[in-house]
């Protein structure tokens, strides 16, 4: 092969490399533009339900998921701490759960349609930070004996119980809520709409 035809040759390739990297790019800009042009789809998707399959939580254990943008937690409660959730009845300011802070199905002691799960928005309802799972029966610095677990919210103090009921004197107001939910299954929850009766 002479020189001119190798230089021919290798400018042929190069010419298609460039025009395969111009299309991969093209692509990856006109991707966000399908995405603004179709607000509607997008606000669907936010506002929709979100299927959780609960089998792999551990007792005693908790997961959180996203639903509408806001962190949902699902705790899988002992047999023991449901039995402890009467020792803090005296403590709690809505022991019944009065306010409407959860749906019908949920208005009962343990805040849940099957006692053993428990379905939170993970948002204090003081001003909306996010509180965190403390479990442990006792925590010196949650109140020792009168600590059977539950919720500690860390910006202004707030204290919830296994059931996301909050504790007299705190600045949070009401009981943490609980969203709508659903079983399809044994295992598998829907956030975001109720039970049916
Ligand atoms: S936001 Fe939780 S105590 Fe203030």
């Amino acid at each position: 092969m002479s020189d001119d035809v190798v230089n021919k040759t290798r400018r042929r390739v190069l010419t298609g490399a460039t025009s395969v990297v111009g299309a991969i790019g093209a692509v990856g800009v006109a991707v966000p533009f399908v995405g603004s042009w179709n607000p509607s789809a997008k606000a669907k998707a936010a506002g929709a339900p979100v299927q959780v399959n609960i089998s792999k939580i551990e007792p005693g254990a908790m997961i959180t998921v996203e639903w509408r943008g806001k962190p949902v937690y699902i705790v899988r409660r002992t047999e023991e701490a449901l039995e402890n959730l009467t020792k803090t009845d005296d403590l709690v300011r809505d022991p019944n759960s009065e306010e409407p802070q959860q749906p019908p199905y949920a208005q009962n002691h343990a805040r849940s349609i099957k006692p053993e799960v428990l379905v939170l928005l993970g948002l204090c309802t003081h001003l909306g930070c996010a509180p965190m799972f403390r479990p442990e029966v006792g925590a010196a610095d949650l109140g020792g004996d009168n600590w059977q677990g539950g919720f500690f919210c860390p910006c202004h103090g707030s204290k919830f119980d296994l059931a996301g009921r909050v504790f007299k004197g705190v600045p949070a107001p009401i009981n943490l809520q609980v969203p709508p939910h659903r079983y399809d299954s044994d295992s598998v929850l829907t956030i975001g709409v109720d039970q049916e009766a």
